[in-house]
C-alpha cells in the first residue's frame, strides 16, 4: 500500500531542522519564502477578497472576561479562519504537520491551533507585547505568515523583535519586512514583539498552537 501524499507537503528536513533549531536556542525563527506558492497566492485572494468586503473585526487583546479592545495598543482587524475554504482547510493541514514535528523533536505537546487573517491597513500597528495571555498557559508556539507581494522598507510595519525574556530596554534581536510567503515562529510566553505602524494595506495570517490546560479536572476551560 503506497501512503497518500499530503496535498501541501512539508518543507524539506534543512528547513525544518534550522526552524527547529532556532526555537530551542533563540525562541524565535525567521523563514523567507516558507509558505508553498500555491497556498500563498490561494490565502492572498482570499485575505484580499475579505478585506475589500469590510468582513473583518478590530483586533482585542486577551479573550472572554479579558477581552479588552485597547486601541492605544494594537489597532488592526481579524477573521478567524475555520477551514471551510480550500485554502485554509490546506493551510490547517500543513500546520497540522508542522505540529507534529515541532512536538516529535521538541517535544512540547502542542495541541490546539487557531488562526486569523489579520490586515493592518494604514496608520495600525501593534505595540511591543507577548502572546500568551498572563495566567493561562494557553498559547505556547506562534506561527505568523505574510501575504503582501512586495514589501519596501518605506512602507513600515515591520516586526520587530526582542530576544527571549528581555525587557523593554534590550535592543531588538530584529526588524523583519512582512514579505511574501515569509513564516516567523516565535515562542508566545517569552519572545516579546511588536509590528510598527504601517503606511501601506499589511495583510497575513496570525495564529499560534496551544497546550491543554486543565484546571480543576476540567479540560480546557477557556475554550
Ligand atoms: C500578533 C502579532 C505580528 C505580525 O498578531 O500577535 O504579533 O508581524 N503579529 O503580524
Ligand atoms: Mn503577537
Amino acid at each position: 500500500m503506497t501512503a497518500i501524499a499530503p496535498v501541501v507537503p512539508l518543507p524539506g528536513d534543512n528547513r525544518l531542522g534550522s526552524i527547529l533549531a532556532d526555537l530551542s536556542a533563540k525562541g524565535w525563527s525567521w523563514q523567507p519564502g516558507l509558505l508553498p506558492e500555491a497556498l500563498y497566492h490561494a490565502l492572498r485572494a482570499e485575505v484580499l477578497a475579505i478585506n475589500a468586503e469590510d468582513d473583518l473585526a478590530p483586533a482585542g487583546i486577551g479573550r472572554e472576561s479579558n477581552f479588552q479592545l485597547d486601541r492605544t495598543i494594537r489597532k488592526s482587524r481579524i477573521s478567524w479562519m475555520d477551514g471551510s475554504t480550500p485554502a485554509q482547510a490546506d493551510f490547517l493541514q500543513w500546520a497540522e504537520q508542522l505540529r507534529e514535528t515541532i512536538n516529535r523533536r521538541l517535544m512540547i505537546g502542542l495541541f490546539e491551533f487557531e488562526a486569523c487573517f489579520a490586515v493592518y491597513r494604514p496608520g495600525e500597528f501593534y505595540d511591543r507585547h507577548l502572546d500568551s495571555f498572563e495566567g493561562a498557559r494557553n498559547r505556547v508556539v506562534s506561527l505568523v505568515v505574510y501575504l503582501n507581494e512586495d514589501w519596501p522598507a518605506e512602507n513600515g510595519g515591520a516586526l520587530i523583535v526582542w530576544p527571549e525574556g528581555s525587557d523593554e530596554t534590550a535592543e531588538p534581536a530584529a526588524h523583519i519586512l512582512p514579505e511574501r510567503a515569509g513564516v516567523v515562529f516565535m515562542l508566545s510566553e517569552t519572545v516579546p514583539h511588536a509590528v510598527e505602524m504601517t503606511h501601506a494595506t499589511r495583510v497575513g495570517i496570525a495564529a499560534w498552537w496551544r497546550v491543554n490546560p486543565s484546571i480543576q479536572g476540567q479540560i480546557d476551560p477557556l475554550a
